[in-house]
């Protein structure tokens, strides 16, 4: 009785919950982006680029609501997988996963995937990790590939009732520069070129007729554990009242605000396409300020729930989330972050609901998607 109580609860949620009260106009999701909204495209890469399994196709990546790997970096679902499911729309298949049926929705992101290309950042001498042709011109290519099967036996406004995602883009950027050895100061140098390829990526969908697409806006690079173990500071003058490196996050907060400038022109230049902006680098700053609001354990904020190495931030180089010796926390469901680069289930919850309804999101997704 109770498990088929569970395996009904399981299918409506893999159904899609939708709950909005009505229809919605969204018949597809189209996804650009990185790990935070991978859903399993890496995974799938062909070899040789990975001949062995990556630590995420291992538990307990997957453990929260899957119960297995997905090959979605996270212990669970991605803000992604929340807004299909309020959309009452599928999962996002993975535009690798051939043979799947991309009548309702595509996702061409790749996790590590950054916004400038492979063979610029190895140009600029940058280690880029890993060293694949996965950033946003490569998955443009990808969705130009597609587009004719997608709109095959659809009229001239095929993406009409499609929702669009662009992002986030830029993490992989920075992570890839600060582990090349280079300062916070030598990575903002490349903030205008990051916002620029994100600006003419939404142009480019636009052209080619995107009518609503919601634009992520980057995490706040400060905050996340690999970065405070790298970067550490005795100085406690480096770091904001939130533990968090102040200067980690002036990259996030000067690519966040050039974003804003070239939304506002894209806006304008083109009157009939919703763009909607979307936020995690404010959600993840409130989960900090506010743990408890959002059922977050205060104590560990900034602790690696998978991870090894201990407080204050349980990040290892070494030892990553996803090898055999390394541990997830008790209670992932009250932690922030999950593996050091990324949030836990729980984490993307929130943050979706915060696009969906809330706050976080110019106009909330909900509101466009009532037809
Ligand atoms: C793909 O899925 C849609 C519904 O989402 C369905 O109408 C269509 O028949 C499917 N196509 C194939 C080839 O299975
Ligand atoms: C990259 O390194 C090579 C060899 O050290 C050097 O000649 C080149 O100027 C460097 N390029 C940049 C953009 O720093
Ligand atoms: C990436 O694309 C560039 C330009 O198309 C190509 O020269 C290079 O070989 C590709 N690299 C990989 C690793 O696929
Ligand atoms: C990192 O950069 C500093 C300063 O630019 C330099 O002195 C140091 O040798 C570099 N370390 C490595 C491992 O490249
Ligand atoms: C919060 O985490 C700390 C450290 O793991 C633990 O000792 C404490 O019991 C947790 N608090 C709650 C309310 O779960």
């Amino acid at each position: 009785m109770r498990t088929a109580f569970l395996l009904l609860f399981n299918l409506a949620c893999l159904r899609g919950a939708y709950s909005g009260g009505g229809r919605s106009r969204f018949t597809s999701i189209i996804s650009f982006g990185d790990s935070y909204a991978d859903t399993g495209n890496l995974v799938m890469w062909p070899e040789p680029f990975f001949p062995g399994p990556l630590p995420f196709e291992n538990l307990p990546y997957g453990q929260t609501f899957f119960g297995h790997p997905t090959g979605r970096v996270t212990d669970g679902r991605l803000v992604l997988d929340f807004i299909a499911e309020a959309l009452g729309l599928p999962f996002v298949p993975p535009y690798l996963a051939k043979g799947s049926n991309f009548s309702a929705g595509v996702n061409f992101a790749v996790a590590g995937a950054p916004a400038l290309t492979l063979t610029y950042l190895q140009g600029q001498n940058l280690t880029v990790n890993p060293p694949i042709n996965s950033s946003l011109h490569d998955q443009l290519e990808w969705f130009q590939k597609l587009k004719p099967s997608l709109c095959k036996g659809q009229g001239a406004d095929c993406f009409g009732s499609s929702l669009f995602i662009m992002g986030e883009f830029g993490s992989n950027d920075y992570r890839n520069i600060l582990m090349s050895n280079r300062t916070v100061e030598q990575a903002l140098v490349y903030v205008p070129l990051i916002v620029d390829s994100i600006s003419r990526g939404v142009e480019r969908l636009i052209q080619q007729g995107a009518k609503y697409i919601v634009v992520a806006d980057v995490f706040p690079t400060g905050c996340i554990p690999p970065i405070l173990t790298m970067l550490a500071s005795p100085n406690k003058v480096k770091y904001d009242r939130h533990g968090c490196l102040k200067s980690g996050n002036r990259l996030g907060r000067y690519q966040n605000s050039l974003l804003r400038q070239w939304i506002k022109l894209l806006r304008h230049e083109y009157p009939h396409t919703k763009i909607i902006t979307a936020e995690y680098y404010r959600p993840v700053l409130a989960f900090l300020d506010m743990p408890g609001h959002f059922g977050l354990n205060s104590s560990t904020t900034l602790l690696a729930c998978c991870g090894a190495g201990g407080p204050p931030y349980n990040y290892d180089f070494n030892a990553g989330c996803g090898l055999p010796s390394v541990k997830a926390c008790a209670d992932p469901s009250r932690a922030l972050q999950w593996d050091g680069f990324h949030l836990t289930e729980s984490a993307y919850r929130a943050v979706a609901d915060g696009w969906l309804h809330g706050t976080y999101a110019d106009p909330p997704i909900m509101h466009v998607a009532r037809p």
